[in-house]
């Protein structure tokens, strides 16, 4: 199966790998703002098919990007996609949790990572991975998890940024700004429930 993501072609595999909606462009174009012309690194934590960070290293070629994924079919498909689109050679795949295997700091974080409750069952999302959609609790520990990654010094550069994606929206914030956005979650999370 094929999608249109951001003007580009990708490879699914639904059912196996989060088929990605088209309110996640948001994210690309949020993170492309601040991204601009500069040379950056970049991780994309969750890339299930990559269209985030395939959409944003064709958009942007000075940056390099880390795309994680903790499911190793998401891993091989964003690689594929990857050359599919040319950008293979700024685009690393690779296969952990969160931050953990990206080898150096980076300045963008971009993530849309599971947040709905493991208590709740949305049939919009039915024949998703259900690692790719629900958490455990209140659905927010992959987001608290991966702020706190953030906020230590050697996994994000000063001054790093993080745009993540949270029902639909795209919510970013400086690294001095981290407890803020998860409150913020937090909020939203309880208005949602
Ligand atoms: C909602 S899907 C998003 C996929 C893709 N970024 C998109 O927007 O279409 C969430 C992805 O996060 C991955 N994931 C969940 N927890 C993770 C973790 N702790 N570390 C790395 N990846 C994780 C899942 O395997 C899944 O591919």
């Amino acid at each position: 199966m094929e999608t249109t993501f951001y003007d580009l072609p990708f490879t699914l595999a639904p059912g196996r790998v989060f088929t990605p909606r088209p309110a996640t462009q948001g994210v690309v174009r949020v993170a492309g703002k601040l991204i601009g012309d500069e040379p950056k690194l970049v991780a994309d934590v969750g890339t299930g098919s990559g269209v985030i960070a395939v959409s944003l290293a064709a958009r942007h070629p000075r940056i390099e990007v880390w795309a994680v994924d903790q499911n190793p079919e998401a891993v091989a498909l964003a690689q594929a996609n990857a050359r599919r689109n040319g950008v293979a050679e700024r685009v690393h795949a690779i296969e952990g949790d969160l931050l953990e295997p990206v080898p150096v700091p980076v300045d963008v974080v971009v993530a849309n990572l599971p947040y709905l409750p493991d208590s709740l069952h949305d049939p919009r999302y039915s024949n998703e991975p259900g690692d790719a959609i629900y958490a455990p609790g209140d659905g927010l520990d992959p987001y608290r998890r991966l702020l706190n990654a953030c906020r230590d010094g050697k996994l994000v550069t000063p001054g790093g940024v993080v745009v993540i994606q949270f029902h639909r929206e795209a919510l970013t914030a400086n690294c001095w700004e981290l407890e803020d956005l998860r409150t913020r979650l937090e909020e939203k999370q309880e208005v949602a429930a």
